[in-house]
């Protein structure tokens, strides 16, 4: 399962498990843009379907699990991806709401779909957790000091599954994109993005199918003894 698989990374990352021979789960609140990612995911001759919810809602992550284990039988990957930004603004300009908007999204859900997610996952023999942090789960950026939390968060969350779930066949791995170009990078200050590229020591910034595939890739067999990590897919961002 995916949480907003209806655009960019998400969607991304639930194309690259359908290629790989997923069933995906494609969750999301815009359920236009989830049916679409279904629809692609059919096109191409893969299998998925879809479920409402929205992260920062327990009761939706459990009931997202819940509806991935009756459909399916089990749950056997899990990313959670589904995140917003906020406007730029300098710490002391953040508003309450702005501060509870990112970290009701950005962290709690991913906490409140891992939870879900483990208790499904240990009953069941195990699983992969891949959860999508940022950069700025390593480093701050000026005026995003919501998102940087919980990226932060994020970041240790992971850490944490890994560690207590282990033992139960789970592990969890961070992926931290530099700016990727979908729709969110569009919250940043439009006179900053022309820089943006420049930050990148490879020049550009990246594409959601250049995490995606990278998701996809730490999902599988092929990277059975990476737990606990923070796997950055940002360009050489964070080399300086
Ligand atoms: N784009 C970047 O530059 C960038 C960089 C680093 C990390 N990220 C992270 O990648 C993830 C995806 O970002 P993106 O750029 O693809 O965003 P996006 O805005 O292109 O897509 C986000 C999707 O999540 C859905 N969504 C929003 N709030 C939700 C909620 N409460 N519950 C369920 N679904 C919800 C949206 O409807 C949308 O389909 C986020 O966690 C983001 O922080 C993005």
């Amino acid at each position: 399962m995916v949480t907003g698989a209806g655009a960019g990374i998400g969607r991304a990352v639930a194309l690259a498990y359908a290629r790989q021979g997923a069933t995906v789960t494609v969750a999301d609140i815009d359920d236009a843009a989830g049916g679409r990612t279904v629809a692609q995911i059919e096109a191409a001759g893969g299998a998925a379907d879809y479920v409402h919810a929205n992260v920062s809602s327990s009761a939706d992550c459990d009931a997202l699990v819940a509806a991935v284990v009756a459909r399916h039988g089990r749950l056997d990957i899990a990313c959670n991806n589904a995140g917003v930004a906020p406007p730029t603004t300098p710490l002391a300009e953040v508003t309450d709401e702005q501060w509870r908007r990112v970290t009701a999204v950005d962290l709690d859900g991913v906490f409140f779909c891992a939870r879900a997610e483990i208790r499904a996952m240990a009953a069941a023999g195990g699983g992969v957790i891949i959860n999508i942090a940022s950069t700025l789960g390593q480093v701050a950026f000026p005026g995003l000091t919501p998102y940087t939390a919980a990226k932060h968060g994020v970041v240790g969350i992971t850490k944490q599954i890994a560690l207590e779930y282990a033992a139960a066949g789970i592990r969890a791995i961070a992926v931290g994109p530099a700016f990727i170009r979908t729709g969110l990078e569009n919250g940043i200050d439009p006179a900053a993005r022309a820089h943006l590229d420049e930050l990148h020591p490879i020049g550009r910034m990246g594409e959601p199918e250049e995490v995606g595939d990278l998701v996809a890739l730490l999902s599988g067999p092929a990277t059975t003894f990476v737990n606990g990590a923070y796997l950055p897919v940002d360009g050489g961002y964070l080399t300086r």
